[in-house]
């Protein structure tokens, strides 16, 4: 967790996504981020159906949430499952703190908002990456999260679709502008050292990153420092 380059007020964190973890070793994975300082969790549930792939269900974040609790950490699913009403409450006693459904696969988004926040969770909305950012704008008062996608929901290791900047320029100015700084702008897909710094100069808040924490190349905890390290990007210097 940091602040963010020339807005101290506003918080940066890195939310690894469990993806691309070691499966065999996922507690002890996760227990690494969270030595590392890390306190958002982001558990991506895909269905075979909203995407061609199909990942993990409830009971996944169930077995992480005690682990994840003792840190005061976040657990976040992000569904990528068509009509996603369906499991909502599942999810939520699994121990989900935070549930954030596609627009795209919602039939009534406000109603499906307004049951995340019943169940007495956080309620995020993500848009993949051609759907406008006009269309999460009537509800973005009531979301606690939106999800900017900059790959194409359903797998890890992605490249960054560059144009996902400026749609996450605008939201952080449209949120400002509106007076909802509080709502958490996240960004899920191709985060690692290379992008995260413009991520962070764009206005998010919150990075998931898949691929470059859970790897081969270094420890979970040094690719966590690696990434807060390059989301702090400093200013050029003024001559
Ligand atoms: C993609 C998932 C992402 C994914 C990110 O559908 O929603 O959360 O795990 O993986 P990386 O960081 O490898 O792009
Ligand atoms: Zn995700």
């Amino acid at each position: 967790m940091s602040t963010t380059p020339g807005h101290p007020q506003r918080v940066f964190q890195i939310a690894p996504s469990i993806l691309s973890a070691d499966v065999c070793r996922l507690g002890e994975q996760v227990h690494e981020a969270l030595d590392a300082g890390v306190r958002w969790i982001h558990v991506d549930v895909m269905d075979g159906q909203f995407v061609p792939n199909i990942t993990f269900g409830p009971l996944v974040a169930e077995a992480l949430r005690p682990l994840v609790h003792s840190y005061g950490g976040t657990i976040e699913a992000h569904l990528m499952i068509v009509d996603p009403d369906r499991y909502l409450d599942d999810f939520r006693r699994a121990g989900t703190d935070a549930i954030t459904v596609h627009l795209e696969a919602c039939r009534d988004l406000p109603r499906t908002v307004q049951q995340i926040h019943n169940l007495g969770a956080l309620a995020g909305v993500a848009i993949k990456p051609h759907t406008p950012l006009s269309e999460v704008v009537p509800v973005v008062a009531d979301l606690d999260l939106v999800m900017v996608m900059s790959v194409e929901p359903g797998f890890g290791g992605q490249k960054f679709i560059p144009s996902s900047l400026e749609k996450i320029a605008e939201l952080r100015h449209l949120l400002d502008d509106r007076g909802l700084a509080h709502v958490e702008l996240g960004v899920d897909g191709g985060v690692n050292e290379a992008t995260i710094g413009s991520v962070a100069r764009a206005g998010a808040t919150l990075a998931v990153a898949g691929s470059s924490v859970f790897n081969a190349r270094a420890s979970v905890a040094d690719n966590v420092r690696a990434l807060c390290l390059a989301s702090r990007v400093e200013p050029a210097p003024v001559r």
